[in-house]
């Protein structure tokens, strides 16, 4: 349905109001896939509406979960598992249903799944979360595109070192831990927000982790883990994606239900350019930037807590008009500038080579048709769209609602022209 719609734009019209940020999908989506662990009703409040967290619903109910949605609270009945497989056309929405793969293997002690599919951001290679799971004795074989995983006799804990802080990679080996029999010990974990609130849940269901959202996490196995109720934290990139609409429109926001310190390593570039941020207690902040903002020299994406690769798009779309010349360096994937070309038509001055974008602030965008070819870089068209003369036309918005609450509502509540046709 989504993939025939498009967003008409009328750009220049300041953002000014407040702003409730959704739960963070990249906290949702290994939640879910945890509640397979537990024995009977896992709540999940402040999960957001997105067509990823729809497709991860229906892995579990295709694997004999019962999942429910009431407003933004998702229940899921893992008391009667009984599937091991996840089926090629559900593996294919999305990138994450690889994290259901450690969760399986705890709970079942076998699973069988295709290679993920999901955002074309270059290759999205499984390597270290395969190793990691063998060392913990899984058994593993790749044929014919499929994944054939075994937990043998049980899995039990290992010493990981990841040769990256793998996001995903982490989060499975948490997943596969928790119950195993031992200790695990995790080097070089990823330290996003999103693995302590991974952490945080699990061990509200009984787990034993410790050192969640450091490079070194201990998990001592436990039998078994029971349900509990828990929120998933406020969406850092949704929160940030917001801040770049409202300062390439010279507007102003309050945001409320976010984690400011979820977002520091993007926020001090923010403020070297000349916006104003103010945090209040209670996950609350004002943003301003009622001038041109100056041009960020250089902006290199780094894993937790640097500068999140899943910003990138939105905010190289926020400096098209900044004052001056910024360097943008994407250290994590191979392919994230995907959304340049498109910006190229309204109007951008950027050159890429690479990993590397050049970025030439002009001093305004024209409005024009534009297509999103991923979820981040759909966002940057819509940050770059409200700030162009005239009207412009956005399509694939089947990736842009895969990340994004109803975007175009978001927006149009503080001031943009913006509607879905
Ligand atoms: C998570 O993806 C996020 N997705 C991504 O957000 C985010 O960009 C990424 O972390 C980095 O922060 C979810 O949480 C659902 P990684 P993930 O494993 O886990 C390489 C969005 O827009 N790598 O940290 O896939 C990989 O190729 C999405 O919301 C291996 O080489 O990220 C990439 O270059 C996009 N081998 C880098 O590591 C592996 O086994 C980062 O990947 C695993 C990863």
């Amino acid at each position: 349905m989504n993939d025939r719609q498009k967003l008409i734009v009328n750009g220049g019209r300041r953002l000014e109001g407040e702003l409730r940020v959704h739960g963070a999908k990249n906290s949702a989506l290994p939640l879910l896939s945890a509640a397979v662990l537990a024995h009977g009703e896992t709540v999940l409040h402040n999960c957001p509406a997105l067509t990823d967290v729809d497709a991860a619903c229906r892995i579990l109910t295709h694997i004999g979960c019962k999942c429910r949605r009431s407003g933004d609270t998702v229940t899921v009945d893992a008391a009667n598992v009984f599937g091991s497989e996840i089926p090629d056309n559900l593996m294919r929405e999305m990138r994450s249903s690889i994290v259901f793969l450690g969760a399986m293997l705890g709970r079942m002690g076998r699973c069988r799944l295709s290679f993920p599919g999901g955002c074309d951001l270059g290759s999205r290679p499984i390597d270290l979360h395969i190793s990691a799971l063998r060392q913990m004795g899984a058994r593993i074989g790749e044929e014919h595109g499929f994944l054939e995983c075994d937990a043998g006799k049980g899995l039990h804990g290992a010493k990981i070192v990841l040769s990256f802080p793998s996001v995903g990679a982490t989060e499975n080996i948490l997943l596969a831990a928790v119950t195993a029999k031992g200790e695990t010990e995790i080097h070089n974990a990823a330290r996003e927000p999103e693995i302590a609130d991974l952490s945080d849940y699990l061990n509200k269901c009984g787990a034993k982790i410790r050192g969640a959202g450091e490079s070194v996490i201990v998990v001592d196995g436990v039998e078994r883990l029971e349900p509990c109720e828990h929120s998933v934290i406020p969406d850092r990139i949704a929160a940030g994606t917001y801040i770049c609409a409202a300062m390439i429109t010279h507007g102003e926001l309050i945001l409320t239900h976010c984690r400011p310190d979820h977002m520091n390593g993007f926020l001090q570039v923010l403020e070297a350019m000349g916006a104003r941020i103010y945090t209040y207690g209670g996950g609350k902040m004002y943003i301003t930037g009622k001038k041109r903002l100056n041009a960020p020299p250089t902006v290199r994406t780094m894993p937790y807590p640097g500068f999140p690769t899943d910003i990138q798009a939105p905010f190289t779309a926020l400096c098209t008009t900044a004052e001056g010349t910024s360097v943008f360096v994407e250290t994590i994937f191979e392919n994230r500038f995907r959304h340049v070309p498109e910006l190229v038509r309204l109007g951008a001055s950027i050159k890429t080579e690479g990993r590397v974008c050049v970025v030439q602030g002009v001093r305004r965008l024209s409005g024009a048709k534009v297509c999103a070819a991923e979820l981040r870089g759909g966002a940057a068209l819509v940050v770059a769209a409200l700030a162009a003369e005239g009207t412009s036309e956005i399509s694939g918005l089947q990736y842009i609602d895969r990340g994004y609450e109803c975007l175009e509502g978001v927006l149009r509540s503080v001031g943009a022209d913006i509607k879905r046709v």
